[in-house]
This record gives structure tokens, C-alpha cells and sequence, in this order.
């Protein structure tokens, strides 16, 4: 956050936004010059931080757009633009490059003025937003009728950091965990629930172990007729409230509920019971759905389901692929749900935004599912729902990560194996430290792999689940970084300084010290692009980067060995990435650690 000019009353930046990151400042100014310079009011500066250091610290783009539309030479209308544009508080360079790119050096005494600011705010200077909007955020929402698995950690790691960085902004999120617990599976299970306990088999401990209680049921089913008789009754009995079934049906949930609960809090997810809208609560609003469907004519009747057709989901020969939203029989489907969870989200929980972390592979899914709640009037025109999608995790053989014996992979067991893996490694390196603290250190490098892995990788492609490169302490790394960050708070501590009394100008004359000092200024920059576009990966390349910085800074910039007035400059510039990191990496719901 940037306390902008001059604070008079007419001016449009202090007045409209008098908080705002280096880019948004920028590219409000640069836009306002254009549009003096004659520019229309929706020409856009479109400023980037500059790719290399000769085109300085940011570069404006948008020129020659803007000189296009204008129909002029678009070096002149960069020119014309410079005339209106005074940067004078904060640049001390701005020329104009190449076709009519403008590149803005900023001022290291205004970098040097506002890393003191970031110095003494606990937010990083990070200020809440102004409007802040009722975002609701679908994510994790396993199948409750089996274990968790490799497939459920995008949703739950890259949903949660997303989550946490909007709260960080102010806005309102309210988490919404669509876990499935309904559904034709549900008969087999409870089938063989009864069997079990006609057997007197203790079913809490047969349930202990969901994967194989399911595969259990699910060879019953296939193999033995009468089973699967049984289970389909049950399954309608289940529907129509049933007692004795639903009481069956809750011991299952509960079960499966606490597995899941495990898991999260073995990853430091911050998921809670209050948060779980299972599919089942939208049961009896399901035939709302429908009958309002019909009332608008939008239901077309297609070998006895009940089907919606949209246009917009035609192929080149015109066939469309339809939603179909109750099946022959009565049953309801998927599709059904989300559209009353739509009507949930907006009517009841006031939603702004809905963000959906569901796999790619329900792309199409969610697309018939928004376009069809626009055109029957579940949510408002101003309501935005987004399909946040991800790739897949594949194993090293190019296909869907498994076990090594060809199972699904447990989440439980995944996150366990990462936890002694990484504690065996920092064993091998600190002979000397204890075992309580080396466990512990394990359990915080383990998951943050294992998180971190997930997170830094853009998520709309496949990525490959690899131990070695997770767990390597170079590149791009959870090990990585948090080595950085101990090792930055170790120097602190070396200096025996009260950091609290840390005061006086950051002095920047070094270049590895100016590099260091428009890095930290970014940081605000880096999280915008993680609420906006709910892409923590840019979150990650940023903390990355800080982090290299800072060691290039160190190679070349003695910290304790230096008279105090350097010293306690370089003091504030260590301090202020170990704060960056960690509040980086806290966004990101990474624990750190002050030494490993
Ligand atoms: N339970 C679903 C699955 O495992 C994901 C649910 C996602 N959210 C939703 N509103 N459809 O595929």
C-alpha cells in the first residue's frame, strides 16, 4: 500500500484511492495522462513490472493500443502522454522505449519511504479493501463413501490458500465443503453395514478402514445378486427417510466425516464441521428445482428424463448435450444439486462470488450449470460464478498417480510417508538436535512439500508426484523456502538486536540492495493475483524470487560485520523479507520454522 501525493481535495488519486500497490497506482496515473493526451476513457496503460532492469522498474504497454484507436504515431502519443504525466514523487526516470513502451525508474528514496512503511505494519502495509464482497468458496468436497485420496489434495490445498488470502483482504468468504454423501453407493454400503451387524461384526472398526470396507461392499455387490437387491431397496428406502436406514446412514457419515477431518488437520487446512453443505442438505429443495425449471419452459421431457437442452452447448452438426436434471423414475442427479446449491448460495448466503475448485474434468459440467442458472434466474446478473479448474496429478509413468501396488493413493497415507521421509532427511543433516524437535521439524517440511508441490505449479495443467523434487532443498521448494526463512531469522538473531527498536532510514546504494527493496515493495502485487485469479502459484514464484534476492543481497552485502548505521539498514532489509516470507507462506497455510 502506497500513501499517495498530495492529499488535495480535488485529487483524483488521493481522493478515489488513497491506498493502493505500485501497479495499480501506476497504471491509474498513466491511464488518467493518456485520456488528458486524448485517449479514450477505456484506453488502458496496462503496466507490467519490467522483464529486465535496462527497461526499469515498470512498463506501461499500452500506448500503442491507445495511439492505434487514436490513429497517430505511437511514439508521438507516448510523447503527448509524458507531457501529462507527472511522476515526480515517485519515479526519477521516465523515458519512453522502442515503438512507445514507457519505462519508470522509481526513486530509492520513495522505495527506501516505503519500505519503512512495510517495516512497521504487521498487515505489511497490506490495507483491507474498501468494498468488501460475500465470496463463497466450494472446495476439498470429497466422496464421503470412500477414503480421501491424491485427487482430493488440489481442491483442499489450493481452495484453502485462496480462502485465506481473500480473508487476509477483508472480504467476507464463507467456506463451503460439498462433500458427496448421497447417492446410489450409499445403498451398498448400507447394505453391508446390515450384514455386518447381523454377523454382530464391530462395524466401527470394519469402517476404520473405508477403502477396504468399500471394496468389501463392493465385491458383495457385484458378485452376489440378492446384495445388490438389497442395496437398491435400501437406497430408495434411504430417499423416501427411512429410519432405521438414515440412522444406519449417519454412523457411515460420521465416520467417513472424521477420516476427512484428520486429514485436514494433518494438512493445516483450515476446514471445520460448520463448514460441510453436504449434497444431501439440498434433498428436499431438489423438486423446487425442477418444478421451476418447468414453470419457466425450460424442461424438455427425452426418453422419460427430464432434460434441459441450451444452444449454447451444440456441436458443429447442432447436436447439444443436455443437462439432464431428473431421471426416469424420479431420481435426482449431480446437476440438480449444484443448481440448488446456486439458489443457496446467492439467496441465502449473499454470495457476490462463488468460486468452484472442482478437477477440469468437470468443465463442461459447471458451464451448463452457470449458464442455465443465468437464464432461470437463480442468480443475480452481477453475481459472478467461476469455475476455478485444475489439472491432474500424475505419477512418473505419464498416467494418474498411483500406489507402487496400483491402488488409489490414500491422502492419509501420502501425508504420513512425507512426514518420515522429511524427518530422515533432516536427521541426516543435524546429527546433534533432538527428537522432538527433529519430529517436528519433519512434520512441518513434510506437509509443506507435499502443499507447497501442489500450489507453486500453475494449476490448470498436470503436474507429476514426485518425492525427490519436493523434498529438495533447491529450486523452486517448500524445503527450499523455508530453509531461507530460518536462515534469514537466524541472521536477526546473530545481531542481538531488539528488532523492536530498529529504527532510522533503509539506506539503498547497492544494486543487490535496490534489487531486494523493489522485490519486498511487490509483495502486495504478488497476492492480488491469488484472490483475483485464485492462482497461488504466482504467490509462489514471488516468495521464490524474494527469497534469491535476498541471498544475492547477502553474498554481496555484509549484515553483521558492518559499522551499525549499515547495519541496521541491511538489519530492516533481512527483516523485512523474513516477514514477507512469512507471512507469504502463512497465506499459503505454511507453517515456518526459526531454525532446521
Ligand atoms: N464431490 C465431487 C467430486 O468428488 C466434487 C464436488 C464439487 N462441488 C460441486 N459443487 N459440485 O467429484
Amino acid at each position: 500500500m502506497i500513501l499517495v501525493c498530495c492529499f488535495n481535495e480535488r485529487c483524483i488519486y488521493c481522493l478515489k484511492v488513497p491506498l493502493v500497490n505500485i501497479q495499480t497506482l501506476l497504471n491509474q496515473r498513466i491511464q488518467a495522462a493518456m485520456v488528458a493526451a486524448g485517449a479514450s476513457d477505456t484506453a488502458q496503460a496496462l503496466v507490467r513490472q519490467s522483464a529486465k532492469i535496462q527497461f526499469g522498474d515498470y512498463q506501461a504497454n499500452g500506448i500503442m493500443g491507445a495511439a492505434k484507436a487514436l490513429k497517430m504515431n505511437p511514439r508521438d502519443f507516448a510523447q503527448a502522454t509524458l507531457e501529462k504525466l507527472d511522476l515526480s514523487d515517485l519515479a526519477d526516470k521516465v523515458e519512453i522505449a522502442g515503438p512507445g513502451f514507457i519505462n519508470i525508474f522509481l526513486k530509492n528514496v520513495w522505495l527506501s519511504k516505503e519500505l519503512v512503511q512495510l517495516r512497521t505494519s504487521e498487515r505489511l502495509d497490506v490495507n483491507p479493501v474498501d468494498a468488501p464482497e460475500t465470496v463463497v468458496v466450494d472446495y476439498s468436497a470429497p466422496n464421503l463413501a470412500k477414503e480421501m485420496h491424491v485427487g482430493h489434495l488440489r481442491s483442499t490445498v489450493i481452495g484453502d490458500a485462496v480462502v485465506r488470502t481473500l480473508e487476509f483482504f477483508g472480504h467476507h468468504v464463507v467456506r463451503q465443503n460439498h462433500v458427496g454423501d448421497w447417492g446410489t453407493q450409499f445403498g451398498m454400503l448400507l447394505a453391508y453395514m446390515a450384514r455386518l451387524r447381523a454377523e454382530n461384526a464391530k462395524i466401527s472398526m470394519a469402517l476404520s478402514d473405508l477403502e477396504t470396507f468399500y471394496r468389501a461392499a463392493k465385491t458383495c455387490f457385484d458378485e452376489d445378486e440378492a446384495f445388490a437387491a438389497r442395496a437398491r431397496e435400501l437406497v430408495v428406502a434411504l430417499q423416501s427417510g427411512d429410519e432405521e436406514c438414515l440412522a444406519l446412514w449417519d454412523e457411515f457419515i460420521e465416520i467417513s466425516m472424521a477420516h476427512c477431518e484428520e486429514t485436514y488437520k494433518m494438512l493445516g487446512v483450515s476446514l471445520e464441521r460448520q463448514h460441510v453443505m453436504p449434497e444431501s442438505a439440498y434433498n428436499d429443495d431438489l423438486q423446487n428445482v425442477i418444478n421451476e425449471l418447468k414453470d419457466q419452459g425450460l424442461l424438455q421431457e427425452s426418453n422419460g428424463a427430464q432434460c434441459v437442452f441450451m444452444e449454447e452447448f451444440a456441436n458443429k452438426e447442432g447436436e447439444i448435450t443436455p443437462i439432464i436434471v431428473q431421471k426416469t423414475g424420479g431420481g435426482f442427479l449431480y446437476a440438480t444439486t449444484d443448481l440448488a446449491a446456486v439458489r443457496f448460495r446467492q439467496h441465502t448466503l449473499n454470495a457476490n462470488r462463488v468460486l468452484y475448485f472442482v478437477d477440469a474434468r468437470q468443465s463442461l459440467h459447471f458451464q451448463q450449470i452457470f449458464t442455465l442458472s443465468r437464464k432461470a434466474g437463480f442468480v443475480k446478473p452481477e453475481t459472478q460464478l467461476e469455475h476455478m479448474p485444475f489439472g491432474t496429478v500424475m505419477g512418473s509413468d505419464g498416467k494418474p498417480f498411483k500406489t507402487r501396488s496400483g491402488g488409489v493413493a490414500k491422502l492419509s497415507s501420502l501425508l504420513e510417508e512425507a512426514q518420515e521421509r522429511a524427518y530422515q532427511l533432516v536427521a541426516s543433516k543435524n546429527p546433534e538436535m533432538g527428537e522432538e524437535e527433529l519430529r517436528n521439524i519433519g512434520r512441518v517440511v513434510g506437509i509443506a512439500s507435499v502443499k507447497y508441490a501442489d500450489l507453486s505449479k500453475n494449476r490448470t495443467s498436470d503436474y507429476v508426484f514426485n518425492w525427490d523434487t519436493m523434498l529438495s532443498f533447491e529450486g523452486n521448494t517448500a524445503p527450499y523456502l523455508l530453509y531461507a526463512y530460518s536462515r534469514v531469522a537466524s541472521i536477526v538473531k546473530r545481531s542481538e538486536i531488539d528488532v523492536a527498536s530498529l529504527t532510522g532510514e533503509i539506506a539503498i546504494e547497492e544494486p543487490q540492495e535496490r534489487a531486494l527493496a523493489v522485490k519486498l515493495c511487490q509483495f502486495e502485487e504478488a497476492i492480488q493475483q491469488v484472490a483475483n485469479d485464485g492462482m497461488p502459484h504466482f504467490l509462489c514464484a514471488y516468495l521464490y524470487d524474494l527469497a534469491g534476492t535476498f541471498m544475492t543481497f547477502y553474498e554481496a552485502c555484509p549484515i553483521l560485520n558492518t559499522e551499525d548505521e549499515v547495519k541496521h539498514s541491511r538489519l530492516q532489509l533481512a527483516l523485512n523479507t523474513a516477514s514477507t516470507l512469512k507471512l507469504g507462506l502463512s497465506l499459503l497455510g505454511i507453517e515456518t520454522l526459526e531454525r532446521m
